[in-house]
């Protein structure tokens, strides 16, 4: 354990994972608390929060599991009240929820369409908006966003909702950080490149008729650094962001891709 983030109060949002292993949320939420944070980890699938919660406590660190729906505000607030009656504060909101359904937008439905935001766009507005008043109170606060480098590139796939829900996370946070940069708030979101996370499984496999090897190789192979990140990567650069070190840093995205962003294209 070390102390980048002692005794901070972390609200991870997605703090599960799909699968065995470590996705992005999760490994966030076990980062903070190895600096010292104290986690609530929340999910809609609540034994998802409850595993993360427990290696938190096994590693050492001070976490609570709940269960809450990123698309519903009643949900939401049930989770900041909870946070605020037991740790009194939120110094960190991590916004880990994404999911994707393919489709051009002919292809899709408009029920995907929405579905696709309000689960990775309209969640990142109700969190804020139920979490930054108690920030502002105490003068201080880190918002950490995910978003994806599919918001800035077309990574050969069709998921027209997908990138334009990714693409808004990024300038919703640009807004959040501008109307709060007075008030001790910062916004940064995260943009992830080809990550080896559970997520990656249920979601990809199927494009290579599920055969995990050429899944893995092929995106490493995209890479400059010929491999694929994992949900530490992501985890590390979000303790980073939330931290007293980045405490100039406002309204930025930072790739976390191996540097894929320099070639422009995915
Ligand atoms: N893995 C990658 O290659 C990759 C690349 C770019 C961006 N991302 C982004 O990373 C994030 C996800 O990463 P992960 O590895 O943690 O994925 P994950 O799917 O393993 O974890 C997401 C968690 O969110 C929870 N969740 C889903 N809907 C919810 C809801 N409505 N309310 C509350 N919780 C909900 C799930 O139960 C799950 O535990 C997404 O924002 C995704 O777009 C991932």
């Amino acid at each position: 354990m070390a102390d980048r983030l002692k005794d901070r109060i972390a609200l991870v949002f997605g703090a599960g994972s799909v699968g065995e292993g470590w996705g992005n949320g999760k490994a966030a939420a076990a980062a903070y608390a190895r600096e010292g944070a104290k986690v609530v980890c929340v999910d809609l699938n609540a034994d998802a929060a409850e595993a993360t919660r427990a290696i938190i406590e096994g590693e050492g660190g001070e976490a609570i599991a709940l269960s809450a729906d990123v698309t519903d505000a009643a949900s939401i607030k049930a989770a900041v009240d909870k946070t605020v009656e037991t740790y009194g504060r939120i110094d960190i909101l991590h916004n880990n929820v994404g999911m994707n359904i393919a489709g051009s937008v002919v292809q899709a439905t408009e029920e995907d369409w929405r579905k696709v935001m309000d689960v990775n766009l309209t969640s990142i507005f109700l969190t804020c908006k139920a979490v930054i008043p108690v920030m502002e109170a105490q003068g201080k606060g880190a918002i950490i966003n995910i978003s994806s480098m599919a918001a800035v590139l077309y990574t050969g796939y069709p998921y027209a909702s997908y990138y334009a829900s990714k693409a808004a996370v990024n300038h919703l946070t640009r807004s959040i950080a501008m109307d709060y940069a007075t008030k001790g708030i910062r916004a940064n979101t995260i943009m992830p490149g080809l990550m080896d996370t559970p997520h990656i499984y249920k979601q990809m496999a199927g494009y290579y008729e599920g055969d995990l090897d050429r899944m893995r190789d092929d995106r490493a192979s995209k890479v400059p650094m010929r491999r694929q990140g994992s949900g530490w990567d992501i985890g590390w650069a979000a303790v980073f962001l939330a931290s007293d070190e980045a405490g100039f840093i406002t309204g930025v995205e930072l790739p976390v891709d191996g540097g894929q962003h320099c070639m422009g294209k995915a």
